[in-house]
C-alpha cells in the first residue's frame, strides 16, 4: 500500500505544495471566441501547469475550479482531509457563482490531480453538480498523479455524466516529468480536437 502523505508536498510543482488558490486570485479565463473550455483543479501547481499549455497550445478558455476552503499546505494534511471527504461523501463546497454558460464550446477539458487512484474531490463534486451541463459535449480529461496512473478516472467520468456526453481518451503524467513530457501532451491535445 502507498503511503501518499509520505510522499514530498509540492510533487514537482513550481508552487511550494500550498492550495494555488490560497494566495492567487482564481483563473477565468474567458472570451467569447474560444471553442473549447478548460475547467480544472489544481492544488499544488502540477495540473495548473498542463492547463496553462492546453490553453496556449488551443487558444482555450479557462476556469480553475475553487473550494470554499483551500486545502491546507501540508502534503500530509490534505491528504488526511481528502481521505475524510471521500469515506464520508462529504465532497469539497464549491463556489460556482461566476460560472460560465457553455454554450459556445464543442469542447470541454477536464484537469484534475488524481487523489486515491480517482479524480480529486473538487473535480468529483464539480461532475457530481454540473455533469449533466456537459450533455452533447465532447469531453476529454487530462489529469497529473505521482506515478501511479489515471487509475479508475475515465469510468469515474462515464459515470458523472449524461449518456449523451461523448467521453474522448484520458491523458496522465506523472508530476515529476511534465516538463520532459510537453511535446506528448501537445499530440494528444491536436488529437482530442480533431476526435469528433
Ligand atoms: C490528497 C492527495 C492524494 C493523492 N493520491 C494520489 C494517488 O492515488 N496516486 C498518485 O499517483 N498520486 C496521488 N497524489 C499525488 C498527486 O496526484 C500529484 O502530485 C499531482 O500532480 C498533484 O497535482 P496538482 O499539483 O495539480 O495539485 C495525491 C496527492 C494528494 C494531495
Amino acid at each position: 500500500m502507498i503511503n501518499f502523505a509520505q510522499l514530498p508536498k509540492g510533487r514537482g510543482a513550481q508552487s511550494d505544495g500550498a492550495d494555488t488558490n490560497l494566495a492567487q486570485a482564481p483563473v477565468r479565463q474567458l472570451t467569447s471566441q474560444a471553442s473549447t473550455l478548460i475547467i480544472y483543479f489544481s492544488r499544488s501547481g502540477n495540473t495548473e501547469a498542463q492547463a496553462q499549455l492546453a490553453s496556449d497550445v488551443l487558444r482555450a478558455d479557462r476556469y480553475e475550479l475553487v473550494v470554499q476552503q483551500p486545502y491546507p499546505a501540508n502534503y500530509a494534511a490534505s491528504v488526511a482531509r481528502a481521505t475524510e471527504e471521500r469515506e464520508s461523501q462529504q465532497w469539497p463546497i464549491l463556489d460556482l457563482s461566476d460560472f460560465p454558460s457553455l454554450d459556445q464550446y464543442q469542447l470541454i477539458l477536464l484537469g484534475h490531480p488524481i487523489w486515491a487512484m480517482t479524480p480529486a474531490n473538487p473535480m468529483y463534486q464539480f461532475l457530481a453538480q454540473m455533469g449533466q451541463q456537459l450533455a452533447n459535449k465532447r469531453v476529454a480529461s487530462f489529469s497529473t498523479n505521482a506515478g501511479y496512473g489515471a487509475g479508475d478516472t475515465q469510468i469515474v467520468l462515464n459515470k458523472l455524466t449524461p449518456a449523451s456526453t461523448r467521453m474522448l481518451p484520458n491523458y496522465t503524467v506523472h508530476d515529476i516529468e511534465l516538463a520532459k513530457t510537453t511535446q506528448a501532451f501537445k499530440q494528444w491535445l491536436q488529437k482530442m480536437v480533431i476526435v469528433k
